[in-house]
């Protein structure tokens, strides 16, 4: 079996090029620059993914795609609006272009986002289910950092729930807005072509090669490099923020099966650990990795306006629609982006 992985030098798609030859694909790579881990026994065509005939090439001959290639992270400002939409929606209407071209009807797996939920699922203690409004900038400046309830006079903590797949999408920004827009655009194509679209909606990935020292990088990152450099991780609100970090090796297998396994119907998949954490939790894990005698935490009661309190994944379609589990623990996960070892694994 032949897999094209889009963007396979980078952080994400190098560990799905690793898990494709550990279990004997051949393995063909588009990327716009080679990566110092990326494994020779990969073929690399170097190029940009929006390169319509640098992407005809690619695709030559491939039983099966994983399209990784993308621009991550929030962005810093909306400058960079024309950017993510450039990469991610044309990057992606050229691949699927070239592959209509070609007549292909192999599995199609996307990278995709969390960030497409916006808000997780909220249950008020008084009205049961409910969709809160972003938060309030009075609210955070008081303190307040739970999303309320938005019934007409009720207003209380809301309290957070696992989010499975059908739950409405609820893009709030340039990059989430992007990632939707990929899975629409892989949808519309999948119909077309009867091409197996899945997309799979990672939550907080972090491991080795995680990019490091970029406004792009997600909290983990950035708590690493504070501590690297000496400085105390800032956390931000209370800490109390819950996000599902899941290993990048275990997304690296996710999208193994993805490709592979028998019977995997289209659609979209959470990829999570399923042991959901606060922000703090992950700053303390980072800073006891380091030994003692390094920085501790600060929780600084700051707030970004935008960033979403708690997002929690249902892990349950992905283990009986792809017979994924995350099998990395968080202790040990953490323990190991936070030590030396990660580090010197990271350069590899
Ligand atoms: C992150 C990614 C997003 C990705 C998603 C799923 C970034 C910037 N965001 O979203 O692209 O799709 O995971 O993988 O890459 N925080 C601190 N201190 C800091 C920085 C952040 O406490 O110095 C807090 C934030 O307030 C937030 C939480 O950490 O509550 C997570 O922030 P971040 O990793 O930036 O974004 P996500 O919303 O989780």
């Amino acid at each position: 079996m032949k897999v094209l992985v889009t963007g396979g030098a980078g952080f994400v798609g190098s560990h799905v090029v690793d898990a494709l030859l550990d279990g004997g694909a051949d393995v063909r790579v588009l990327d716009r620059s080679a990566a110092e881990w990326l494994d020779e026994n990969a073929e690399l065509v170097q190029g940009d993914i929006r390169d319509a005939a640098v992407v005809r090439d690619a695709v030559e001959g491939v039983d099966a795609v994983c399209h990784q290639a993308a621009k991550v992270g929030l962005g810093v400002d909306f400058r960079d609006a024309t950017d993510y939409v450039s990469h991610n929606d044309t990057g992606t209407a050229v691949l699927l272009d070239a592959l209509w071209r070609r007549r292909f009807t192999g599995r199609f797996v996307l990278a995709s986002s969390m960030v497409v939920y916006g808000d997780g699922r909220s249950r008020c203690p008084a009205h049961g289910h409910v969709v809160p409004p972003p938060r309030r900038a009075e609210d955070l400046g008081a303190g307040h950092f739970e999303a309320r309830c938005p019934v007409s006079g009720c207003g209380a903590s809301v309290a957070w729930e696992p989010v499975a797949e059908d739950a409405a999408t609820d893009p709030r920004n340039v990059y989430a807005a992007t990632k939707l827009h990929q899975e629409h655009l892989c949808q519309a194509w999948g119909r077309e072509t009867s091409a197996t679209v899945v997309a799979l909606r990672y939550h907080n990935v972090y491991g080795p090669r995680m990019p490091r020292d970029t406004p792009y990088a997600g909290v983990a990152s950035i708590f690493r490099s504070a501590l690297a450099a000496g400085r105390a991780p800032q956390v931000f609100e209370d800490g109390g923020q819950t996000r599902d970090f899941v290993h990048v090796r275990d997304v690296a297998r996710a999208n193994v099966l993805a490709l592979t396994s028998d019977g995997v119907e289209p659609g979209a998949y959470n990829v999570a650990s399923g042991t959901p954490r606060t922000v703090g939790d992950i700053a303390s894990a980072l800073a006891a990795a380091g030994g003692p005698g390094g920085p501790k935490p600060e929780v600084t009661g700051q707030w970004r306006l935008g960033d979403v309190r708690h997002i929690v994944a249902c892990p349950r379609k992905a283990a009986e629609g792809l017979g994924f589990v995350a099998a990395v623990p968080f202790d040990e996960g953490m323990a190991e982006f936070g030590s030396e070892r990660s580090a010197a694994l990271a350069v590899r």
